[in-house]
């Protein structure tokens, strides 16, 4: 087991898979191909719908079997494919929620326009599975710092950082622009697995991921402290991971782990928010600023918090 840990790994994801314990990884997350064709550099996307599922089931098994009685398999994809994912883990795992993701997909008929990927969350055992509250933070007017949602007009009753995050994921966006992108046809954004993770897993757990990609489950792993492995049977991608690695630093505010993209907190656990909100809770006074010795120069990526928490702003 030690020989797979915090490495990336090339290689066929059903027979490296096959070389793991049972019950020995704390969280599994697949993103397979979608079967739809798309340009990998060193795959063919578009097997028989019955010989691509029966592929599928031969994955699946293999990710409930290795996970840890404690732990969950996460399964992301189109609604399509996820029916007969889903049909066939209730078999052999136990669901707990349909997760919709909210990002444009490609028109696949002439009915309806989809506009969700899923992502199936299972665990092991029905009980004693690892889970933490999880928190995304308000849509806030850029200009003012006013919440944006009515929330049925408790607004003020609200925590004041963002909600409990529900089962549909609105507020994490696929990646469009080039510059961020890497050389891969379907690339998920880091905090989508971030989120994932801080909702499943502790810090030092195993994370395994078998599609890996060009490492978007690894580096959101690294960041928050946990252990990686990291399989995909393209040598290019693999090369990408790594590199991306190398450069991945842990993202902590006040020995908290949580989910940072361009300048804001996108997931926070809800156990962590007293320590979290105590780095940006400062006074309006610059002597006491001084007095106290605060760097604002501590968080520079994220002064909209700064902004919204105040001395007054306890909650
Ligand atoms: C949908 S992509 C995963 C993208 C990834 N989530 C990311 O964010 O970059 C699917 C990946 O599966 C890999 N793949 C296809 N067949 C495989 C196999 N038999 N074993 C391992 N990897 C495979 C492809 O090379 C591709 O990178």
């Amino acid at each position: 087991m030690k020989a797979f840990i915090n490495k990336v790994i090339q290689g066929d994801a059903i027979e490296l898979m096959r070389q793991i314990p049972d019950n020995s990884v704390d969280m599994t997350f697949a993103d397979p191909p979608f079967n739809l064709g798309k340009k990998y550099n060193s795959y063919y996307d578009k097997k028989d719908v019955d010989e691509y599922i029966e592929w599928c089931k031969l994955w699946l098994k293999e990710m409930v079997r290795i996970t840890k009685p404690t732990g969950s398999i996460f399964v992301h994809n189109i609604p399509r494919w996820l029916t007969y994912f889903a049909s066939y883990l209730n078999e052999i795992a136990y669901f707990r929620h349909w997760i919709a993701w909210n990002a444009m997909g490609a028109p696949l008929g002439k009915t309806l326009l989809p506009n969700h990927y899923g992502i199936l969350w299972y665990t092991k055992q029905p009980k004693g599975f690892k889970f933490y509250d999880i928190r995304g933070m308000h849509s806030r007017c850029r200009k003012c710092g006013i919440i944006l949602q009515d929330y049925g007009g408790k607004k003020n009753q609200m925590h004041p950082y963002g909600p409990l995050i529900s089962d549909v994921w609105t507020d994490i966006h696929r990646i469009r622009h080039k510059k961020r992108r890497d050389e891969h046809p379907c690339q998920l954004p880091v905090p989508l697995l971030e989120r994932l993770i801080l909702m499943t897993t502790e810090e030092e757990d195993i994370v395994l991921d078998p599609f890996i990609g060009t490492g978007t489950t690894a580096v959101a792993a690294k960041r928050l402290g946990r252990k990686y492995i990291a399989i995909d049977i393209d040598t290019k991608y693999i090369e990408i991971t790594k590199k991306k690695l190398e450069s991945t630093e842990p993202t902590k505010i006040n020995n908290c782990y949580v989910s940072i993209y361009l300048g804001k907190i996108i997931t926070l656990r809800d156990k962590d928010w007293k320590k979290i909100k105590q780095a940006f809770i400062i006074p309006s006074d610059p002597k006491e600023i001084e007095k106290r010795g605060i760097k604002l120069k501590k968080y520079p990526e994220m002064p909209s918090l700064f902004e919204y928490y105040g001395e007054n702003d306890h909650n």
